[in-house]
Order: structure tokens, then sequence, then C-alpha cells
């Protein structure tokens, strides 16, 4: 796939089918992904891959605890609040992926589903996780949003759709334990993949973005 049309026609998905991604696909994303741009070329990334049914049994230990509203850790502080115009998009995010499952604002337990789906994975065979070392500060973040777009992106470009997932960072000390990773790493993010399920209503929701000329300023 070309790059531009790669970029423009990646979307997040939000429901998968259970078939599994071959390993051999998963190593050559991963293969493409060593190939990003890192501060001073420090390469903080650190990759699990959970897949199968070890992805079964952390989905079912992290569901739990958001089921259950337990105390959230993450290692990355979540956003307290958003200036004005940000929280607008945000809102309409919420509303639109709302509308597109047909749950009304008041109907909390509709509301509780949609954000459990998260904890599921959205139904995908994989989930992939990114760590930093704890010691690592704002510039490794930065690479790693590099990190993980080139990875969603190499994935799209295979037929292996992706959704980021900040939510699962709640539960990143129970993570690691799953994992036996140790608690001084940073998880930055997960990484819900796999192949999209046409009949997952949440994929016909498509995100509003802004127009080049509401971000920029030229200057000539
Ligand atoms: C850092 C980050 C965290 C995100 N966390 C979540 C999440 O927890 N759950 C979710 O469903 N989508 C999550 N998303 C996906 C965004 O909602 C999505 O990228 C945005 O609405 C734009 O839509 P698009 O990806 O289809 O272009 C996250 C995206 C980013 C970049």
């Amino acid at each position: 796939m070309e790059t531009l049309e790669g970029i423009k026609t990646r979307q997040s998905i939000r429901g998968f089918k259970p078939t599994p991604i071959p390993k051999d696909m998963i190593n050559k994303i991963l293969e493409a992904v060593s190939n990003t741009p890192s501060y001073t070329n420090t390469q903080p990334w650190e990759v699990a891959v959970v897949c199968g049914k070890k992805k079964d049994e952390l989905s079912k230990v992290i569901f739990e605890l958001a089921r259950a509203k337990a105390p959230t850790h993450p290692d990355l502080p979540m956003p307290k609040g958003w200036p004005a115009a940000h929280d607008a998009r945000a809102h309409e995010h919420g509303a639109r992926r709302l509308d597109t499952l047909g749950i009304e604002r008041g109907d909390e337990e509709g509301r509780e589903r949609l954000r459990l789906m998260n904890f599921e994975f959205y139904g995908a065979p994989c989930a992939v996780f990114l760590f930093i070392d704890g010691s690592l500060g704002e510039w490794s973040t930065f690479d790693m949003g590099l990190f993980a777009q080139n990875f969603i992106l190499a994935a799209h470009s295979l037929g292996v759709e992706s959704v980021l997932q900040a939510s699962v960072t709640n539960y990143a000390p129970e993570i690691k334990k799953f994992l036996g990773i140790p608690e001084s790493k940073k998880l930055v993010i997960g990484i819900s993949l796999g192949y999209p399920d046409e009949k997952a209503k949440l994929n016909n929701y498509r995100s509003i973005k802004q127009k080049p000329e509401e971000f920029t300023k030229w200057y000539e």
C-alpha cells in the first residue's frame, strides 16, 4: 500500500473477527517498525505481543477490574481536562460513538457496555503493549508515539487493523504482573490488533477531522 494512501485510509477499528493473525505477519510489522526514528537513536521501545489463550486470560483479569471499577494506576497520568476546543471534539467523539450503537445519553448500562469493550480488546485476537523504561522522560514518550503510529500503519498496509487504547493502561500494574514485566517499566499504550468484523456496528463510526487550514499557519 502506498504510504499516503495508508495514512489516509487508516481508522480505529473497534470490532474484530477472532481469526488469529499469523505470527509471520506480526514479525513483518515489527521488523518494519524497528526503523522508527528516536531521540539520538535511543530506541526506547519494549513490546509485548499477547495472543490466543494468554490474551483471553489477560482480558479476563482487566475486564473484571474495570467492571468492578477497581482503583486505576496508569503509568502515564490521564488528562485531567481539556481546553474548550479539544473538549468539544472529545465530546463529539463520545456522543457519535453512542449514536452509532443507538445508545441514549442517559443509558448508563449501554455506556458502561461500550466502556467495557476496551477490556475485551474489542474481540481482537491479539493485544500489543508498548513499554519504556521507568527512568525515561517525555522525549522517549514522544518516540513511542512515532513507534505506535508506525506500528498501526505497517499493520494497516498488511490488512491488519487496530485501535490504540489508553484505557487499558489504567491497569498497568496488573498487566505488568500478568506478563512478568518489572514494575519499574512504564506502560505507554495498548493496541488491539486483528481483522475487522464488518458486522460490528462500531466500525461504521468515523471520526471527524479538522481541515489542514484549521490547524496550520503558513509563513512565507
Ligand atoms: C493515545 C491514544 C489513546 C487512545 N485510547 C483509546 C481507548 O482507550 N479506547 C478506544 O476505543 N480508542 C482509543 N483511541 C482511539 C481514538 O479514539 C481515535 O484515534 C480517534 O477517535 C480518531 O479516530 P481514528 O483513529 O479512527 O482516526 C486512542 C487514541 C490515541 C492516539
